[in-house]
């Protein structure tokens, strides 16, 4: 039997909780909120779909009540605050900090095994934090932003091809904010063709600067942060660790040594399984990225000086 928690049902957790659900990627999954009957309510509201979708998976929700998460193999932890329009993700920091510390305490206590998927944001700084504050060995400890904006990634290449997005490879690497991801245009290929053969560089880079300030797109158009997309990224980097998929995610990772920086949590290409991060691939950059690298890493570094441990 596998179990999986979302910590907060609001749009990214449920959405995560849903897509795991259809996909019947664990047999179970706890939704469990702060707020009175949400997470029952929409546990609810999924189950009676099951019949109509021939779902398996058993989807609980619960108020407050960690024992119900008892014994999780992956705890997805999305609670905090959202963006609101114009806001970045690391102004944040101060009220999800505390909420991210508390909730990783709760869950710790009842899934001492789990493996830790972080959405929170700032999520790099969280990741960093729930690190610092658990003493968890690093592979057990996974940031989820890469998956997601390889994806956004993915869809812009889509688009400016004319190609399926299916049809698409591409990947991001660095912190997952607007202005310190790094699209990695050299690596994204259509069915293995190079893209930047296919698009002049101005297309490109225009590409790479939507996919940066994707979120916020979203942010605006909605009001609120985005959530079919990172639900869905979350459930892909879940299934990884529940399928022992040793799928290749950008995730964020702690770093120790690789791409030259340490005690920094950063999105890099991990390979995802069993018991987590089972390898970080640390690929050769060239002047350009190291360059952008750095700068990333700096900013991340910065955010974390703000943490209050
Ligand atoms: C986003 O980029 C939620 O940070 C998330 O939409």
């Amino acid at each position: 039997m596998s179990k999986v928690t979302v910590v907060g049902a609001g749009n990214v957790g449920a959405t995560a909780a849903n897509v795991m659900a259809l996909r019947e990627i664990a047999d179970e999954v706890v939704m469990i909120d702060i707020k009175e009957g949400v997470s029952e309510g929409k546990a609810m509201d999924m189950m009676q779909t099951a019949n109509l979708l021939d779902m398996n998976t058993r989807i609980n929700g619960v108020t407050n009540d960690y024992a119900a998460t008892a014994n999780s193999d992956v705890v997805v932890i999305t609670s905090g605050l959202p963006r609101k329009p114009g806001m970045t993700r690391e102004e944040l920091i101060g009220v999800n900090a505390g909420i991210v510390k508390q909730v990783t305490e709760s869950v710790l206590a009842h899934s001492p095994n789990a493996v830790i998927v972080c959405v929170s944001n700032p999520m790099d700084t969280m990741t960093y934090l729930i690190h610092k504050i658990s003493g968890l060995p690093k592979n057990r400890i996974i940031g989820m932003g890469g998956a997601l904006d390889s994806s956004r990634f993915k869809y812009y290449l889509s688009k400016a091809l004319n190609a399926n997005p299916n049809e698409v490879e591409g990947f991001v690497i660095g912190g997952h904010g607007d202005t310190t991801m790094i699209p990695m245009k050299r690596f994204a290929t259509l069915r293995g063709i190079p893209a930047t053969e296919l698009l002049d560089a101005e297309t490109m880079d225009k590409v790479v600067a939507d996919t940066m300030v994707g979120g916020a797109t979203l942010t605006k158009l909605l009001g609120t942060s985005a959530w079919y997309a990172p639900g869905a990224a979350t459930a892909e980097v879940v299934e990884a660790v529940i399928h022992d998929q040793d799928a290749i995610i950008p995730c964020s990772a702690l770093l120790e040594g690789e791409y030259g920086e340490k005690d920094l949590c950063i999105g890099v290409p991990c390979v995802l399984g069993k018991g987590g991060i089972k390898k970080i691939i640390e690929l050769d950059l060239n002047a350009e990225e190291k360059e952008l690298f750095a700068k990333s890493a700096a900013a991340v570094h910065k955010t974390n000086e703000a943490l209050p441990c």
